[in-house]
């Protein structure tokens, strides 16, 4: 029996996670700590709320003791901890809400696994989800991201992200807290809030408005479907050594104007349009601030040690999540009004 603490399990690739656990492993537990900022959404997990084996807790990882009497409540031993403000634009925007979450945050986690678990620390765990964008930025032909590549964030949300794997790698070094940090590449998929490039195209195209690619389009991401990255963190989760990190990827490069491209043909498709009917859509807006030009990960450590490899083509992955925003409306629409914000307060009665 495991009792796991999923962060921001109400977020985007936090309620694949929690879903996954919830539904693959019915011996465990698995309490869902957030906050609900703008990002999370409980009716992302609306097909799983009434498991035996799932509890929701809203509270903020920054209130300290709010998490310690979580994870004594429950008596955690696992820390899947996915909380935090993940927006590149908003963090341009406000940046101390980014350190604040992200920093902070995961701060307060750390110590209150150490102080909780009293420095007994067999069977337990403190899993950091982290991003590849604290590497910084490649330039094209340069060799991808590996674990022992330096860290050099650019934006506020990089930094942010860096400064809280540090601050895990320091728990880990000081207090012998058992941690395993991965980063990975951009993800895709449903339930993704339409601030992100894919849903927010997919919305655009649907609705026939402009679509505002940043510069030339040139900029490069190496994209991975969000279950696949569930199942990485659920593979990680069990079988990883800790004190790693591990990269995850989808060795899937592309420059976001052909991923434009690919994404309208796909869309104007399933949407009965005639080929190629969106790209009248695209307008070339000014560039985001010091936008980083290319990500792309080599995640051959977690495929040759713990057997891990993504299992959907970028087309089919694309296409699933095209079908999924077009076959749920009312969830774009809910998110797109604010609607969804009611969600909790009528589930569960507060
Ligand atoms: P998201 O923005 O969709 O969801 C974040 C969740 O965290 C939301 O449910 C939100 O309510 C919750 N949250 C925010 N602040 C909180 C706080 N103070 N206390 C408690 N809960 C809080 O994010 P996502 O895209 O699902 O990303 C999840 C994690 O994965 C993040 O740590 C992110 O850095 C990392 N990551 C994301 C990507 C990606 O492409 N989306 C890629 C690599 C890593
Ligand atoms: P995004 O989904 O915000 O992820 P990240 O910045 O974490 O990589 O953006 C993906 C890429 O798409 C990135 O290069 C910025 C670009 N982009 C646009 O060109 N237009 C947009 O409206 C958005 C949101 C992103």
């Amino acid at each position: 029996m495991k009792h796991i603490l999923v962060t921001g399990g109400a977020g985007f690739i936090g309620s694949h996670v929690v879903r996954r656990f919830v539904r693959k492993y019915p011996e465990y537990r698995i309490v869902n700590l957030d906050a609900l900022t703008y990002a999370g959404n409980l009716e992302n997990l609306s097909d799983i709320e009434g498991a035996s084996n799932y509890t929701f807790v809203k509270g903020d990882i920054t209130d300290y003791p709010t998490v310690l009497e979580c994870i004594c409540r429950f008596g955690i031993d696992t820390i899947l901890h996915l909380a935090a403000e993940s927006h590149v634009d908003r963090s341009i925007r406000d940046p101390f809400v980014f350190a604040r979450t992200n920093v902070l945050g995961t701060l307060s986690l750390l110590e209150a696994a150490r102080k909780s678990w009293k420095e007994d620390y067999s069977g337990k765990l403190f899993y950091h989800i982290s991003t590849d964008e604290v590497y910084g930025s490649l330039l094209p032909g340069e060799a991808a991201f590996s674990e022992t590549t330096k860290y050099d964030p650019h934006s506020p949300y990089s930094a942010s992200k860096a400064s809280s794997d540090h601050f895990v790698r320091a728990f880990h070094d000081t207090y012998g807290l058992p941690v395993i940090i991965t980063n990975c590449s951009n993800n895709y998929g449903p339930n993704q809030f339409p601030e992100k490039l894919i849903p927010l195209f997919i919305h655009h195209i649907v609705h026939r408005r402009p679509l505002p690619v940043y510069g030339r389009g040139e900029n490069v991401r190496d994209w991975l479907y969000v279950e696949d990255h569930a199942r990485a963190i659920d593979r990680i989760a069990h079988r990883g050594t800790s004190g790693e990190t591990y990269n995850i990827g989808g060795r899937n490069e592309w420059t976001n104007i052909e991923l434009v491209r690919l994404l309208i043909r796909i869309t104007d498709r399933l949407l009965h349009r005639d080929q190629g009917e969106s790209l009248s859509l695209i307008r070339f807006v000014p560039d985001r601030a010091c936008h980083d030009l290319r990500y792309a990960i080599d995640s051959s450590k977690v495929e040759r040690e713990l057997g891990w490899f993504p299992s959907v083509t970028f087309e089919q992955g694309l296409e699933r999540t095209v079908q999924w925003y077009l076959d749920h409306p009312g969830w774009l629409n809910r998110v797109t009004s604010g609607q969804y914000r009611e969600y909790y307060r009528n589930t569960y009665g507060e």
